[in-house]
């Protein structure tokens, strides 16, 4: 089994048996709640299948439900083709990197999927939140609490944009279509429906079992207490609080573009595989959104899993940021120069890897170290952009 994200999906590494006692190649079994693993079928069949260049992983059959798990909530599977050298375990850009950051890597990564992705792109105006939102902690952590309806609606359609609630107010919450059980099996994500360019409401319930009718709740915390809380002890070296200027970023309108992105693009959905070639598996999160999202993300975890780890300290970490000449990240900008709407305009850029750097600090599988590199990157961001 790998153990990779949080996604609550298990991959396993399988070899099929036949009844005859003879083997078939090793296979990835991905298996999840019925209907991630449906989203993520129909998202290959519609975005990778028939537009991606060879190298990527192979669905190789629609997903299977065991036949007395039909109900909501069951489980499914997806078969996907084994990405490995022979007898070898596969092997993610990060390990790649951290042994040998050659920049070829990113530029093979955007020459091999670019033209079919990233390069077909028509003109897409939004506001920064509506697409990158769901990168930021909850809007709003519930408890339940006993008793009736009381103080203000939160439903599916609530604009979470300007969404004041206090801690320990009580409000009444209506039942969510979309209730995904969290990692740990003790609470749950509860994400509306967004409108208006506004971004879905997000919330988390910390209970198993969602709101099947009004419930009472208690605000618990709001998404700026959970990110002060986490970066309250990094140093910022004399940079600008880069939380103080969230709200306005999300509020931006964007001059950009749109395309097919992979939506998780992190350095362990890229893999190293046969022929030294850069694949890609993992299309749960493949659609249609802002080419920079994937590069703003992939930077994000570029400085998490790597930079953090070569430069070993903040204060190193942002004395390279500041040179701007680390190989990595030049090649990535080059990428990125390229994706831009208008090459002149970079801030369509910063503003999502500002908002990509803030969302990563919600991860748990990365240190303190990384935490504060991704917090320094923000606020060298939010000086350019907010002086
Ligand atoms: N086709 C494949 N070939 C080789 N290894 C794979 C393949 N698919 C998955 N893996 C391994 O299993 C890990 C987890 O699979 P995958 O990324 O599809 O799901 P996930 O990580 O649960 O989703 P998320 O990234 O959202 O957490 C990968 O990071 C990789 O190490
Ligand atoms: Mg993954």
């Amino acid at each position: 089994e790998f153990f990779s994200g949080y996604s609550g999906a298990r991959t396993f590494l399988i070899q099929p048996i036949r009844p005859d006692g003879s083997a078939d190649a090793l296979t990835i079994v991905k298996m999840g709640p019925r209907e991630t693993v449906r989203q993520e079928f129909e998202n290959y069949e519609t975005f990778v299948k028939d537009r991606l260049p060879p190298v990527t992983a192979r669905i190789q059959r629609p997903p299977v439900t065991l036949a007395e798990h039909k109900q909501p909530g069951a489980r499914a599977a997806l078969q996907y083709t084994f990405i490995a050298k022979p007898g070898q375990p596969p092997v993610s850009l990060r390990q790649v990197l951290l042994q040998n950051p050659d920049p070829a890597y990113l530029l093979q990564l955007f020459e091999t999927f670019g033209p079919s992705w990233w390069m077909q792109r028509h003109p897409y105006t939004f506001r920064l939140g509506l697409e990158y939102d769901r990168l930021l902690p909850p809007h709003f952590i519930l408890e339940p609490v006993p008793g009736e309806r009381s103080g203000k609606l939160l439903d599916e359609t609530t604009n979470p944009t300007g969404l004041a609630l206090t801690v320990g107010e009580v409000v009444t919450l209506q039942p969510f279509r979309q209730a995904d059980l969290r990692a740990g099996g003790r609470s749950c994500s509860l994400t509306g429906i967004p409108g208006g360019g506004q971004p879905a409401l997000r919330l988390r319930w910390l209970n198993a079992a969602p709101p099947s009718r009004p419930a009472a709740a208690r605000v618990s915390a709001a998404r700026m207490d959970l990110l002060n809380d986490w970066t309250a002890n990094f140093d910022r070296f004399g940079l600008p609080d880069p939380l103080s200027c969230l709200q306005a970023a999300l509020g931006e309108t964007i001059t950009g573009t749109r395309s097919v992105i992979h939506g998780d693009l992190n350095l362990e959905n890229v893999l190293v595989g046969p022929g030294g070639l850069v694949w890609l598996i993992d299309f749960a999160q493949t659609g249609e959104g802002h080419p920079l999202f994937d590069f703003a993300h992939l930077e994000s975890e570029l400085i998490a899993h790597v930079l953090s780890v070569q430069t070993g300290s903040p204060r190193a970490y942002l004395d390279l940021l500041q040179r701007g000449s680390d190989p990595l990240l030049t090649a990535l900008h080059q990428i990125t120069g390229r994706c831009l709407f208008d090459p002149a305009h970079p801030r369509e850029y910063q503003l999502a890897l500002y908002l990509a750097c803030l969302g990563a600090l919600k991860y748990q599988n990365i240190d303190g170290l990384a935490k504060h590199c991704l917090y320094l990157t923000a606020a060298e961001l939010g000086k350019k952009m907010f002086p």
